[in-house]
């Protein structure tokens, strides 16, 4: 190592406060690195200084508290700042999708051209957000391009290593995921670039995984395309359990206790959602079919994906018989359990679909409210957001469970019978213990289970 300023503990700057970068951030600054956290809304940028979090997500406002104690984080809306402030910079902006699936990087690009207009010595630029391969390879060629337009001293020779550094976080718990990773993969092309970020990551005691900066990003695009697969996987297994009558709560467990597979991410039900799977999803397909790789598997993946909503519908006209003119509970919209995130939330999907089938819509959702209430306003006569899972139950005929929140687990079934006009619940999460809420009266139907008196019930009608 040549150069001094190595040995200095270098300043990192996190560019964009969203789901990845706030957490990043502040965790950077709970290690003890100084931070300078900068995202150019303004008011995002006023809420943060002010002590609160922009979104859910567990334990950031008490991290947020600490890291505006200690003095080691400063956070501007002014990202050129924040680029001559810092040496190790993490690109952390949003890349939305574009019709055809292709990731949209033009936020990469944009925080790129500043980055190149402020080089005011040597930058090491950590790709964090989830971008496709070869992204790395833009960003350099960028930087070399709009440095020249630069009046800093780097204007010249300008000094700049490109890594990848992708996030693993799950919303929820980033917490967990940034202070006890499973594994921090680097992809870096220099002795410099691999030395600053294994410093920053060496006291968390972890397996660090060194690649080339290609191999960095693809692990991302692999890992989440994998995980998907799993869901779908399972999701294809609950029907065939529905078909011939077995649990596929139970397949799961059986198969993931075999350690190749894993029991995680087995959980059959209304598919998955969120800013991240199906987005990478679409992007990992659009790249290999821009490569001549065939991506039938994902395709498939998807396509399964896509039908758990028809499933889940059918399985509610099943309860019901006739949608229009009923009245229904809905409990949770978020994209999961532990977020107030509706982004590609399955449980929208499903509102949507039973507005326009003329169903009467009473939902709950302990974090999720707001943000649903702006995407789908409320209607009178048609869509009521109501203050507990209660209310949304009160004179329903049919009660849907739509997202994991574990707090649904514990409710009074037998309250919720009396309020309710028909006790049927749908859960499309398999979230609930079948013999409690049968116990208490209800009719029950879930995702690829089928209980013991529904199953001899079955076979009886077959046989007959
Ligand atoms: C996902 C990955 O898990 C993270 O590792 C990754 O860093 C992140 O995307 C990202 O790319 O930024 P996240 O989107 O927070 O994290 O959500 P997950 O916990 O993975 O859940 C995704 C969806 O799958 C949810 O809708 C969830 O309900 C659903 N899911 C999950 C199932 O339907 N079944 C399961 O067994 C697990």
């Amino acid at each position: 190592m040549s150069d001094k300023s190595s040995y200095q503990k270098p300043r990192i700057a996190v560019l964009g406060l969203g789901h990845v970068g706030l957490p990043t951030a502040l965790g950077f600054v709970e290690l003890g690195w100084e931070v300078i956290g900068a995202d150019d809304d303004a008011s995002k940028v006023a809420m943060i200084q002010s002590g609160k979090a922009p979104f859910c997500e567990p334990g950031l406002d008490d991290l947020l508290a600490r890291g505006l104690a200690s003095g080691r984080l400063t956070l501007v809306h002014c990202v050129e700042e924040a680029v001559r402030g810092a040496t190790i910079l993490f690109v952390c902006v949003g890349t939305p999708q574009k019709d055809t699936g292709e990731a949209d990087l033009s936020q990469v690009e944009a925080i790129v051209r500043t980055i190149a207009c402020n080089l005011n010595g040597y930058k090491l630029i950590v790709e964090k957000s989830t971008v496709p391969a070869i992204t790395a390879q833009w960003i350099k060629k960028t930087l070399a391009r709009f440095a020249k337009l630069g009046n800093g001293p780097g204007k010249l020779h300008p000094e700049f290593d490109v890594a990848s550094n992708p996030e693993f976080l799950q919303e929820g718990k980033a917490l967990e995921n940034i202070f006890r990773p499973d594994r921090v993969v680097v992809g870096v092309e220099s002795e410099r670039a691999r030395a600053l970020l294994e410093r920053l990551y060496r006291p968390l005691n972890c397996p660090i995984l060194l690649t080339d900066v290609r191999t960095a990003e693809l692990t991302k695009h692999a890992a989440n395309a994998f995980l998907s697969t799993k869901i779908s996987f399972i999701n294809m297994v609950a029907d065939i359990c529905e078909a011939v009558g077995a649990d596929v709560t139970q397949v799961a467990a059986g198969v993931g206790l075999d350690p190749r597979i894993g029991r995680e991410f087995l959980n059959a039900g209304i598919g998955f959602g969120g800013y991240c799977f199906p987005k990478d999803l679409r992007a990992f397909m659009y790249l290999a079919r821009e490569h001549g790789v065939d991506c039938g598997l994902l395709a498939e993946v998807e396509k399964i994906n896509l039908r758990r909503t028809e499933v889940f519908l059918k399985k509610v006209r099943h309860a019901v018989w006739v949608l229009r003119g009923k009245t229904m509970g809905v409990l949770g919209l978020a994209f999961k359990g532990g977020t107030d995130d509706i982004r590609e939330s399955p449980a929208l999907h499903i509102i949507k679909a039973l507005l326009e089938e003329g169903v009467q819509l009473r939902v709950h959702d302990p974090q999720a409210m707001e943000a649903s209430r702006q995407e789908i306003p409320p209607q009178a006569g048609r869509l009521e957001y109501c203050s507990s899972p209660y209310e949304a139950a009160r004179e329903a005929d049919a009660l849907l469970i739509l997202t994991e929140w574990q707090e649904y687990r514990d409710l009074d079934f037998r309250r919720l019978n009396e309020l309710m006009e028909v006790p049927v619940i749908v859960d499309g999460r398999n979230l609930l213990n079948p013999e409690i809420v049968r116990a208490s009266g209800f009719e029950y139907l879930c995702m690829g289970r089928y209980d013991v008196a529904e199953r001899t019930a079955t076979a009886v009608e077959n046989a007959s």
